[in-house]
């Protein structure tokens, strides 16, 4: 699997660094917030999310909704599905998205819109990585990890039809990866 990889953008050490700078932050803003939920989204945001949650010193929640807009593919679909909810209440909450990535912004535009309905007290969005050149609805992230470019990466949750999540860095796949596919 490491062999389908071009070049590493992010390492896991410098990942890893900046996912505890990221919790600093968090631990400063919401110090003493009694009622903060993590929303992680599937099932990108696993890696980020948990490795996240695990540095968070706050009396703090984590739910999971799964909303998928790439189906596997290489570009967005256009159209988000919810396919599945939250566990718990959102009515009053502080509420941390966490996102392995923001590209078009439709996912967490999506989102977004979905729990402010639902009456959160507040919702602030944590992305680790950010592709701005991607962006097609008017959305940005409170709380982001790094800039990344706009190619197609995989890894740190990042998938390619369901694969390479597992890499603990994010890269760009070799291109003979999609011709084997298509
Ligand atoms: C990917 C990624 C983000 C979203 C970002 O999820 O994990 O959730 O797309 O793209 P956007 O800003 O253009 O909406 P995907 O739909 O591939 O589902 P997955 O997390 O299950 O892979
Ligand atoms: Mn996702
Ligand atoms: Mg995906």
């Amino acid at each position: 699997m490491n062999n389908d990889i071009e070049r590493i953008i992010y390492s896991k050490q410098q990942i890893d660094q900046r996912v505890q700078e990221l919790a600093d932050e968090l631990n400063h803003d919401y110090a003493g917030k009694k009622n903060v939920v993590v929303v992680a989204v599937l099932t990108g945001a696993i890696m980020f999310a948990t490795d996240l949650y695990k540095k968070l010193d706050l009396y703090a929640h984590i739910d999971f909704v799964d909303v998928s807009s790439y189906q596997g593919g290489t570009s967005s679909t256009g159209s988000v599905k919810l396919l599945h909810d939250l566990k718990n209440d959102i009515a009053g909450k502080d509420v941390i998205i966490c996102e392995d990535i923001v590209d078009t912004g439709r996912t967490l535009k999506f989102l977004t819109d979905l729990l402010k309905d639902r009456g959160a007290n507040s919702i602030k969005i944590c992305s680790i990585f950010d592709k701005p050149a991607g962006r097609a609805v008017d959305v940005s992230a409170d709380y982001v990890g790094f800039d990344v470019p706009n190619e197609f990466l995989v890894g740190y949750g990042l998938d390619y039809q369901g694969l390479y999540r597992n890499l603990p860095y994010i890269g760009v796949l070799k291109p003979e990866v999609y011709k084997r596919n298509s």
